[in-house]
């Protein structure tokens, strides 16, 4: 017997339309890839999850068959003909899709052939990888915003006596024998020198809860020009910065100094680490933005979203600390304050974002999700 769940229902009922129609809106609103395929395995409908998982439209995917879209196509071809064949009510598996050029995709399948004349086979797609990250993202926000709070804390406690600290060792030195000044005046420098360095850290540490958050219509594309700009006044040679841009993408309320400043932070560390290419002439930074559909940011769900990445051609992110780059102090650069990627997270999250990164040898890809209205 077979039981046709509400989603196949839906999806049924439209069977062999294309345009979406009132039947399938709902579909769309659903985070789960819903595919279906007619009984030559060509896609006859793909909800606004599935577009995303494929990252092609429905009218771009429409007739095309299901498993050309993947390098291995068998295991997918035997779902969808063992749900065929028996009229199972459901069949789930795991599945790995290979993609050309491309990371492959995990997803768990559910599989259920329709009752309809066409032979139609409805396919529930969930990418597996992406529950995993969706979980541990929502723990690390949760961990991030104590961590940032007791940091926040800390950071006054450590400001407070710095002021009185560094007046006193000025006192001091004024008050310094002749016969000793320069010997005893390299210990009053000391202590001045360090509470200026502390002074310029919890100031960094403070600096995005002091400054008002100050909103207005941004165009992204206006944020990555100017970053462009400031970045080729930095490195005039032996850095490429492409823009691989989605113009369709619409302006959306946010403040557009801290997204400057995120991207810069982003950009600099790329550019730090890409030193050796810079030299050699063949470092790269790709800008490159798109719209997402459907995503859930910080455990809401949006329409529309900013998919903002920012990728470098360097060295990769060490290993030893790719966990932790975005806790604040933590820095694999000689000399670094271990900030800049704290700063970044912070101000996308103040815009209700998420930042993520991944990272390899060659290929390090910093992803910003914004909401879109
Ligand atoms: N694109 C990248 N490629 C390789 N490593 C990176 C990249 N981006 C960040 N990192 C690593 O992450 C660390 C943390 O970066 P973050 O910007 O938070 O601090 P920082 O650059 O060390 O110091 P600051 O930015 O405060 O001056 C860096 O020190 C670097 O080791
Ligand atoms: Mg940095």
């Amino acid at each position: 017997m077979k039981i046709v769940s509400n989603i196949a229902r839906a999806a049924a009922a439209a069977a062999g339309a294309i345009p979406r129609s009132q039947t399938l809106a709902g579909l769309d609103l659903l985070a789960t890839a819903v595919v279906m395929v007619d009984g030559d395995g060509r896609i006859a409908f793909a909800n606004a999850a599935a577009e995303n998982m494929l990252e092609s439209s429905l009218k771009a995917l429409s007739r095309q068959r299901l498993c050309d879209l993947f390098a291995n196509p068998a295991e997918l071809d035997h779902v969808i003909g063992q749900a065929r064949a028996h009229k199972f009510s459901d069949l789930r598996q795991e599945l790995m899709l290979e993609r050309v050029g491309r990371e492959p995709l995990f997803v768990h399948a559910i599989a259920s052939a329709l009752d309809d004349p066409m032979d139609a086979v409805l396919l529930e797609l969930r990418e597996t990888v992406q529950q995993m990250k969706l979980d541990r993202e929502e723990r690390l926000l949760d961990q991030s915003q104590v961590n940032k709070e007791l940091i926040r804390n800390l950071a006054h406690e450590i400001k407070n006596p710095l002021g009185g600290i560094r007046g006193a060792a000025q006192l001091l030195e004024m008050e310094l024998p002749p016969l000793h000044l320069q010997q005893l005046r390299e210990y009053t420098q000391v202590i001045i020198k360090e509470a200026d360095r502390l002074q310029t850290l919890v100031d960094r540490l403070l600096a995005p809860h002091r400054r008002p958050h100050i909103v207005g219509d941004v165009n992204i594309h206006e944020v990555l020009e100017r970053v462009r700009s400031l970045m080729l006044a930095e490195f005039p040679a032996g850095l490429a910065i492409v823009r691989d841009y989605d113009a369709s993408l619409p302006e959306f309320r946010g403040d557009k100094e801290q997204l400057i400043q995120t991207v810069l932070n982003i950009a600099h560390n790329a550019a730090q680490a890409l030193a050796e290419r810079i030299d050699a002439g063949d470092a790269q930074i790709v800008f490159k933005t798109r719209v997402a559909r459907q995503v859930t940011l910080a455990k809401v769900r949006y329409n529309l979203a900013l998919d903002l990445h920012i990728i470098d051609n360097g060295p990769g992110i060490p290993p030893q600390i790719r966990d932790r780059i975005f806790y604040p102090l933590v820095s694999g650069r000689e000399g670094g304050s271990g900030l800049g990627l704290t700063l970044a997270q912070t101000f996308v999250h103040q815009h209700m974002g998420v930042i993520e990164c991944e990272s390899r040898p060659g290929y390090t890809d910093f992803r910003i999700l914004l909401p879109l209205p």
